[in-house]
């Protein structure tokens, strides 16, 4: 079976040693996959391999069948996958329009870029209501919208989420998972990195449990999240 996104037998590190020690994992089309696990076991490391930033030493990455673990970050966007960085990315001192337009920078076509903007200001009503104001004057919450309006803008295939629930209130996290879940329905694959275990994986079809660069567990979230092992460790006690 060809998926989405392919990762095999992947080594790398950032010069100090292997972080990612054997990594496997792959994506279906139209589905959302939700990787958990503890601080430093390569979670993020995963997404800086996917976008480009991060070369394996020994393993590979595929995209619709294609190699990409040597390519750049340019080419990767340009290819379809676009990622939502774990810390706050917006620019603070620039409006929401502008925050938004730069997802679009690598596009040529002004034409193409003004009608995107269009698509995603219908799509995220925050992006047209608060259009003009500077993005640093946003909630947490509604800078985050922001963020994957802004990661639209390129119609990307992958999009990769890394911790988007990462410092936000409570009450704003479903708001959060449902525009995933939304952005997911409309025909895109993703791939979730999220801390809150039981609501990434609860919003997920997906579980992939990372320890030490290496996947721990893998199935359907449903089974992930109600898995003994992983109930204790990463879940604050029994899923049920
Ligand atoms: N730029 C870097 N240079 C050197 N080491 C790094 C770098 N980024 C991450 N690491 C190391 O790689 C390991 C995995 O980090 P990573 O950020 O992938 O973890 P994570 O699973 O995303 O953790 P968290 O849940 O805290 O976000 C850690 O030991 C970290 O110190
Ligand atoms: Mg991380």
């Amino acid at each position: 079976m060809s998926h989405m996104l392919e990762i095999s037998g992947v080594y790398a590190g950032y010069g100090g040693g292997d972080i990612l020690q054997g990594l496997d994992l792959a994506l279906e089309e139209r589905t959302i996959t939700c990787i958990v696990g503890p601080n430093g076991a390569g979670k993020s490391t995963v997404m800086r391999l996917v976008s480009g930033v991060l070369h394996p030493r020994l393993g590979e990455v595929r995209f619709l069948g294609e190699r990409i673990d040597r390519k750049a970050p340019k080419q990767i966007l340009q290819a379809g996958i676009v990622q939502v960085p774990q810390n706050r990315s917006l620019f603070p001192g620039m409006s929401v329009a502008e925050n938004v337009r730069l997802g679009g920078y690598i596009l040529r076509d002004s034409a193409l870029l003004e009608r995107r903007y269009a698509e995603v200001s219908e799509l995220f009503p925050i992006v047209r209501e608060r259009a003009k104001d500077k993005a640093g004057s946003l909630s947490g919450g509604q800078q985050k919208l922001v963020e994957f309006a802004r990661s639209l803008m390129l119609d990307p295939k992958l999009l990769l989420l890394d911790e988007p629930s990462m410092g936000l209130e409570p009450r704003i996290l479903s708001q959060i998972f449902g525009v995933m879940v939304e952005m997911c329905r409309q025909g895109r694959t993703i791939l979730l990195v999220e801390q809150n275990a039981r609501l990434g994986l609860e919003s997920s079809d997906r579980g992939v449990v990372m320890e030490s660069g290496r996947v721990l567990l893998d199935g359907a979230a449903r089974s992930v999240l109600g898995d003994e092992r992983i109930g204790e460790l990463y879940l604050g006690g029994r899923a049920h």
